[in-house]
């Protein structure tokens, strides 16, 4: 088992690539705190790890709040004493174009987008320590973290800073054997889908053949197929990757 004795933390843990990725982390073997602005499906992902047969805790933080997050780190540290995983996963779609973005509208994307990842890695860092063993930090980007969003700049804009963040980090932490990668991910099949085209759930099969036909593979990816790569970020198989975007977009950024 990739992850055996580690304590892992999923932030966004509660719903497509973050549920997807928690449960493969336990099947794993990690103990896996999943963390979600929405208490019921965190608890519903650590439901079903505990039905594989995993353990794990449910969290119900809304990550765009740094107060909120270092009470988290300070709980989670008094239950695990120790964490070996951090996948800083939350993040929301962003309105279109630049005209009508209000004030709040930036700061909300700043904030679930940006400063969760921030904090949460400046709050985790103590509990990374615990063991001197180092750890894996992986964050979420985005094809937009890379290159244009044809929709929405300050989507772009925050998640090119999520691989700015990562380039930064990966530096920083490396002499205390911490590594820190991105996945760059192409659309997912999740709920959130259709709301990068500000469509609504009804939409999510239009939206899928939209996107889909824009990559190389002709489709949108499973939450399961994103899960796989932040799992290989994550463990020893990637012990000499470090500060890498990695896309998992089916050849979209290769065109
Ligand atoms: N789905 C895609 O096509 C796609 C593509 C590229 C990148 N991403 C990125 O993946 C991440 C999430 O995507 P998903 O597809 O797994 O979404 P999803 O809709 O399946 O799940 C999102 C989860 O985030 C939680 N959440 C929202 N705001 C939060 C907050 N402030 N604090 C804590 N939790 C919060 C929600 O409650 C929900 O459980 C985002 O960072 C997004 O930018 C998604």
């Amino acid at each position: 088992m990739e992850l055996a004795d580690k304590v892992a933390v999923v932030t966004a843990g509660g719903s497509g690539i973050g549920r997807a990725t928690s449960l493969r982390f336990a099947e794993e073997g990690a103990a896996v705190a999943v963390v979600d602005i929405d208490g019921e499906a965190a608890a519903g992902t650590v439901a079903a790890i505990e039905a594989a047969g995993g353990s794990g805790s449910a969290h119900a933080v809304d990550c765009s709040d740094s107060t909120a997050l270092k009470d988290l780190f300070e709980a989670l540290d008094q239950r695990y004493g120790r964490l070996d995983v951090l996948f800083n996963h939350a993040g929301i779609p962003n309105p279109h174009g630049i005209a009508a973005i209000e004030d709040a509208d930036f700061d909300r994307a700043v904030g679930v987008n940006l400063r969760s990842g921030f904090f949460a890695t400046r709050y985790a860092l103590p509990l990374f320590r615990r063991t001197g063993e180092g750890g894996t930090i992986v964050f979420t980007a985005s094809t937009a973290g890379i290159v244009a969003s044809m929709t929405s700049p300050l989507y772009a804009m925050t998640k090119h800073g999520v691989v700015g963040l990562v380039h930064s980090l990966s530096q920083v932490l490396a002499e205390e054997g911490i590594r820190v990668n991105a996945v760059c991910p192409g659309p997912v099949r999740t709920p959130m889908l259709p709301g990068f085209m500000g469509k609504g759930p009804e939409e999510t099969d239009w939206v899928a053949e939209h996107y889909g036909s824009d990559n190389a593979l002709k489709r949108v990816a499973q939450p399961e197929e994103v899960a796989e790569a932040v799992l290989f970020l994550a463990g020893e198989r990637s012990s000499y990757i470090t500060g890498v975007p990695l896309p998992v977009d089916a050849g979209f950024l290769a065109k």
